[in-house]
């Protein structure tokens, strides 16, 4: 397979989007600025890469908080923790070369010095640099690992889904109608409703926002639920916990409808749920699972170049809209995998 190198200049400068208060809950446009430094030189093992598509996640919210996390929280004043997809433009590590298209942790900036512990994949499939940022992305690849390694459906199983329409959900959704699954995607808008079922191929789809979820869900789901795929938390979460059937599997993927985890928010008891279900709920944490990237990329690729699995991308232009693309992500506003395009 060839890939066809993608046009770009060397900017003289580099700009960074850097965080410079600290947010509590979503990051707000205030809380970073845009600077501009000298372009870097890489050491000895390391390369200079030019940013070409910067990746704007929900992750990025708990990377800019000071609240426990899996990973330490970015410095204040520094650029903005992101994944991105960049050419390499000169480099000084044997197994990269000028030219080489990777993905991996580069910042919200023009150019990034990186070592090879930062990259996650090299982009060598034949489709648009786009596509390749959300199949082969986090979101892409969340959930083909979460799908299968935590929810394990099983043809014939009902899979609901939250944030369903979005990059993450609609993947999970589609993925889980190709094992046999019957598929259910609650989303927060009519719009949203009918992308998920004309273009993500869900059997059903709830707007959470205007339906009783309870007695919206029970009429579609009528036998229970076998797998949730939980992308919000919250009294989402809670109201599906309780149409589990025995031995479902609940994977924790995400907590979007959570403002704020500082103080730590209360809500209704679910162990008991947990106990008589005898559910299985499974925390998943993308970056745990490097080693099984390159084999879901590879699966992911097949199905996108088969016409298979679709994918929507929301392409923000210029580094200027960094600011207040983790407000504009959370508002639910982005169709399809947010990023921005230098
Ligand atoms: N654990 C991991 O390793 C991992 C990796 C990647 C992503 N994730 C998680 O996957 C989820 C989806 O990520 P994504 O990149 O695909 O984003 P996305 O779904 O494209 O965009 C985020 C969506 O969250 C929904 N949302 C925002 N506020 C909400 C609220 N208060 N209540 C309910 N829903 C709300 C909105 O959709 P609606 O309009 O439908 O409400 C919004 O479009 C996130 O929770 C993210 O943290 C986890």
């Amino acid at each position: 397979m060839t890939v066809q190198l993608p046009s770009y200049d060397l900017p003289s400068c580099n700009r960074q989007v850097q965080l410079v208060r600290r947010p509590n809950g979503v990051p707000l446009a205030d809380d970073f600025a845009l600077s501009e430094q000298a372009v870097p030189s890489p050491g000895k093992g390391e390369m200079l890469i030019r940013n070409l598509l910067l990746s704007v996640d929900p992750a990025q919210r708990g990377w800019a908080s000071a609240e426990a996390n899996y990973a330490s929280p970015v410095a204040l004043g520094s650029p903005m923790r992101a994944l991105a997809i960049g050419v390499v433009v000169q480099s000084n590590c044997p197994d990269y070369q000028a030219g080489d298209c990777l993905y991996g942790f580069f910042g919200w900036q023009d150019y990034a010095v990186a070592t090879p512990e930062q990259i996650i994949v090299t982009i060598r499939h034949p489709l648009p640099l786009e596509a390749q940022l959300a199949l082969f992305g986090i979101s892409g690849i969340t959930a083909y690992l979460a799908l299968t390694l935590c929810g394990r459906p099983q043809a014939g199983d009902t899979l609901v889904v939250s944030t369903a329409a979005g990059s993450v959900g609609s993947f999970v959704g589609q993925l889980g109608k190709s094992m046999g699954c019957h598929t259910i995607g609650l989303t927060g808008s009519d719009e949203k409703v009918a992308r998920c079922i004309a273009r993500y191929g869900y059997d059903q789809a709830i707007n959470y926002k205007t339906a009783d979820l309870a007695t919206a869900l029970h009429a579609v789901a009528a036998k229970g639920v076998d797998v949730y795929f939980d992308n919000t938390g919250g009294s989402i979460l809670d109201t599906v916990l309780r149409q589990m059937n025995v031995a479902g599997r609940i994977v924790q993927c995400g907590t979007a409808s959570i403002g704020s985890w500082s103080p730590t928010p209360t809500g209704p008891r679910n162990e008991r749920e947990i106990m008589t279900r005898r559910l299985t709920w499974s925390g998943f944490i993308v970056l745990d699972h490097r080693a099984r990237y390159a084999r879901a990329a590879d699966d992911m690729a097949r199905m996108a170049l088969d016409g298979t699995l679709v994918y929507d991308t929301h392409v923000l232009q210029g580094m200027e809209q960094a600011p207040h693309a983790l407000s504009l992500l959370y508002s639910g506003g982005n169709h399809g995998k947010l990023m921005i395009a230098l």
